[in-house]
């Protein structure tokens, strides 16, 4: 079996596994890191999503052996319960969600987009959005909490 190194949320780590697991397999089996979710496995949800290199990706059809040598992003290295990035506290402050089983993968699509457009516009945020779904309906206050986070974020909370 083939070892795989890559960097898990800034620390470094090496699996022996089949070059061709989903990368979410890995995350979820092997590292622990179950925050990043199952859904519909066919890169459709986005509920899998992670960041490789600050890039949005469905980790549910990413093979592991893609993001060799990569840094890659789970919501477990977003923030803490201490320190939430500004994002989930906005979440939090809107109540954005209702099951939660989406909102690692939309935090961080949210991430990417807040990275490289620090003042987006609403249509820019659904856009940056359009890859994550969301079964309870709580759009609108997920736009919201998008907004409030990147205008907190502007005024010195960024990280
Ligand atoms: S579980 Fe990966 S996109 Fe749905
Ligand atoms: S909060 Fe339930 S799917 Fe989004």
């Amino acid at each position: 079996m083939p070892s795989i190194a890559f960097n898990a949320n800034g620390k470094p780590v090496s699996v022996a596994a089949d070059g061709d697991t989903p990368l979410l397999d890995i995350l979820r089996n092997h590292l622990g890191l179950v925050g990043s979710k199952f859904g519909c496995g066919l890169e459709q949800c986005g509920t899998c999503m992670v960041l490789v290199d600050g890039q949005p990706v469905k980790s549910c059809g990413k093979a592991v052996s893609t993001v060799a040598g990569k840094n890659v992003l789970t919501i477990e290295g977003l923030g803490t319960p201490e320190r939430p990035h500004p994002l989930q506290q906005a979440f939090l402050d809107e109540q954005a969600g209702q099951c939660g089983y989406c909102l690692s993968g939309i935090l961080l699509s949210a991430k990417a987009l807040l990275d490289r457009n620090p003042a987006p516009s609403r249509r820019d945020i659904a856009l940056a959005l359009d890859d994550n779904i969301c079964r309870c309906g709580s759009h609108h206050r997920i736009l919201r909490a998008v907004e409030k986070a990147a205008a907190q974020m502007r005024q010195g909370g960024a990280r």
